[in-house]
């Protein structure tokens, strides 16, 4: 097996706690657990920002993504690199690649596209080669795991259909990534991670929802956040149970301690069992929430903008040598080389 894990965040605004907990830290703590043996590649897919409106200015947005991961605890070294996108050109070169591989079929029934486009004419190509161009991000570096929430699992099957297709037609180039399955059990989760919405908890937390309360963004004062989480919907039925059909807004409460605190799940709600209000689960997460928020804030305002540079010089020779290196495999493939 090859031992890459690698995964990106999109800066087109400041992150949601649903970002926070589906991306941020699971990736944070297994580059801690496994960088003296594993390849760490953490990355900023600025050009997968362009297929919507950035709030601001998509350079700055990025080394402030960069911030989060340090601040989240992530630890430095030789094994952990760091790279923006667009810096690797041959990510968008492996990409057009891949889009001679892959079919429309497939592709236009990746949920994210419908949601995006709902058949609309006018929606950019962009938005509908987004999985391809997500495909070579992660095939140029032989990664294994991909550390992502469950709203993106639809990609990594493509990535690695993809992958079996290439290797099928022209042999062994690409590694292909763990089943999502895998990838679960990886992360130390029973399964997918999706952050609800706080007051729609059918629906996930996301940044382009327009209430305030449905969400936590990571600038968020600490004191608010504690409020939107005291009022988040719940449910009538007077009961503490993991049940994401029947009670979606306490389960998220629960889900939501339980990553905050890095407790198992099952212990979480162990605790909460029996309960017939709900008040004292909201207080603890609230106070959770704004622990948390206090403590990544502060050592997020302690990291400078020339240290995330420094490790982007880095990264980004390691990524070129890498990526170059594998782009020139699929290029022979193809006889283009
Ligand atoms: P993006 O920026 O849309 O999402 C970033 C990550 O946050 C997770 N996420 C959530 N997890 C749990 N609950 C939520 N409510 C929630 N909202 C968002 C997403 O699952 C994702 O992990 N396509 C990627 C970016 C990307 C990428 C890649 C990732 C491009 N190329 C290659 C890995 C490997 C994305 O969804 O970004």
């Amino acid at each position: 097996m090859n031992k890459t894990i690698l995964t990106g965040i999109r800066s087109n605004s400041i992150l949601t706690l649903g970002n926070y907990l589906g991306a941020l830290l699971p990736m944070v703590r297994l580059a801690n657990e496994y960088s003296k043996e594993w390849q760490v590649n953490i990355f900023v897919p600025d050009l997968h920002s362009i297929i919507s409106d950035v709030d601001g200015d998509l350079k700055e947005n990025t080394i402030r993504t960069l911030k989060y991961y340090l601040a989240a605890g992530l630890e430095i070294n030789d094994n952990v690199h760091i790279y923006r996108q667009s810096y690797v050109p041959a990510h968008s070169e492996l990409c057009w690649i891949l889009n001679c591989v892959a079919t429309m079929g497939e592709t236009s029934r990746m949920i994210q596209y419908k949601e995006k486009s709902k058949g609309q004419e006018s929606c950019n190509v962009g938005i509908f080669d987004y999985p391809i161009l997500m495909a070579a991000d992660i095939l140029l570096y032989d990664a294994t795991y991909i550390p992502l929430g469950e709203d993106q699992f639809q990609h990594i099957e493509l990535t690695r259909n993809l992958a079996m297709r290439f290797n099928n037609r022209f042999g062994e180039i690409f590694t292909v990534p763990a089943k999502t399955s895998d990838q679960v059990k990886f992360m130390k989760l029973d399964e997918g991670l999706r952050i609800r919405d706080l007051l729609n908890p059918e629906k996930k937390m996301s940044k382009s929802t327009a209430a305030e309360n449905s969400k936590i963004m990571l600038d968020d004062d600490p004191e608010k956040a504690a409020k939107k989480i005291m009022s988040a919907t719940t449910d009538s039925l007077g009961k503490i149970k993991f049940d994401m059909f029947n009670q979606p807004g306490i389960s998220n409460l629960l889900v939501i301690e339980s990553q905050l605190t890095g407790l198992p799940l099952e212990d979480v709600v162990a605790t909460w069992a029996g309960q017939t209000s709900y008040g004292d689960l909201k207080k603890k997460v609230a106070s959770s929430v704004s622990a948390m928020l206090s403590e990544f804030q502060s050592k997020l305002a302690s990291i400078s903008d020339g240290e995330v540079y420094e490790l982007l010089a880095k990264g980004e020779t390691y990524a070129n040598e890498v990526a170059n290196k594998k782009l020139l495999e699929a290029q022979k493939a193809f006889n283009l080389r």
